[in-house]
């Protein structure tokens, strides 16, 4: 990637949705703890995030108080919805007024075809972890998601003829308590980077020639996924690829991505305050072979064997290869 692509991401939601709050556990090293300390968002935030040395997002936070978002549907409109990459929308899954949620997304998501048809919609139903214990099952979520497709499918009727540019919608059930807020936040970074296949298909090679079973390249300041070896970062374990098998489809866990973002985080911050440079991790335990390096200067990756031959001393020697290919 030689030249910036700037992607503009608008951050919209009823206000206390968590909107800021996602925003600082990912971008500013905030502890979900730390959140509760947030005032509400006056008007628009903005901030630019720099992604690879390449990709800058630029970020606006909406806040969601009625009479800013009233400006945003009115006066602001132009400004707000052009040009748009990527709309998260933040919902409160505790909300107690549902139908007044749903009538204000319908708004804006009318607002952003309107304006940037082609831009991908990502509805985080944000708060899980208050609603957990008491509906295992998520069924309000689903009935959740159910509503909001219904949505997003009676604009694209009303708007026919556009439908060919219509950029997806993606559900995800978040909480800023757990991993879950790594998968849904990587899966908008993934989609925004240019040249993911040619990426992708490196880091297969990059894997096969360390006899591993996985490559996964983070972003080094915020820790999300970028990219994987193999199949498709959203991929069912029964599509996985013949490497990827051998680690034992049934037994890699799905959240396996999001989890290590968050423990990586949990320690390089503990690393800050103990006063020592994390500079990366390695590991052998019985069954595998575990190394996390720098990549590049924005990267780290992770290269997981495993094979009982390979010594982590390889899967560095390889990585340095890589790195001066890369350079
Ligand atoms: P506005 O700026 O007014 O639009 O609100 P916002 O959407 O930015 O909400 P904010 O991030 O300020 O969060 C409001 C409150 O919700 C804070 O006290 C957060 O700690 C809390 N919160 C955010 N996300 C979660 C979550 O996933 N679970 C729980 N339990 N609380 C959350």
């Amino acid at each position: 990637m030689s030249t910036t692509a700037r992607k503009k991401v608008l951050l919209m939601g009823k206000s206390g949705s968590g909107k800021t709050s996602m925003r600082s556990v990912i971008f500013s090293n905030y502890s979900a703890r730390d959140t509760k300390r947030l005032g509400a968002t006056i008007d628009v935030e903005q901030s630019a995030v720099r992604f690879l040395g390449s990709l800058v997002l630029n970020l606006w936070d909406c806040g969601g108080q009625n009479n800013f978002v009233d400006n945003y549907l009115t006066a602001q409109k132009d400004t707000i919805f052009a040009n748009v990459a990527v709309l998260i929308y933040v919902f409160d899954i505790t909300s107690t007024e549902w139908e007044e949620d749903l009538r204000y997304f319908e708004d804006i998501l009318t607002a952003l075809r309107e304006n940037s048809a082609d831009a991908g919609v990502w509805i985080l139903v944000n708060k899980m972890d208050l609603l957990d214990k008491e509906d295992p099952k998520r069924t309000r979520y689903e009935e959740r998601r159910a509503d909001v497709i219904r949505v997003d499918e009676r604009i694209a009727q009303k708007s026919l003829g556009d439908g060919e540019d219509r950029g997806r919608l993606r559900c995800f059930p978040t909480s800023i308590w757990d991993e879950s807020l790594y998968k849904a936040w990587s899966s908008v970074i993934h989609t925004l980077i240019p040249n993911i296949g040619l990426i992708t298909s490196h880091l297969t090679y990059l894997r096969d020639v360390c006899l591993a079973v996985e490559a996964v390249v983070f972003e080094a300041e915020t820790f999300l996924v970028i990219a994987k070896s193999g199949s498709p970062l959203d991929s069912p374990p029964s599509e996985f690829d013949k490497q990827e098998n051998r680690g034992g489809a049934s037994v890699l866990d799905p959240q396996r991505f999001e989890k290590i973002s968050e423990i990586i985080k949990g320690f390089r911050k503990t690393c800050q305050r103990t006063g020592e440079q994390f500079l990366g991790f390695e590991s052998k335990f019985d069954e595998c072979t575990v190394v996390l390096e720098p990549m590049t200067r924005n990267t780290f990756i992770l290269i997981v064997s495993v094979d009982p031959r390979v010594e982590t001393a390889l899967m560095q020697y390889n990585i340095v290869n890589a790195q001066i290919h890369l350079s």
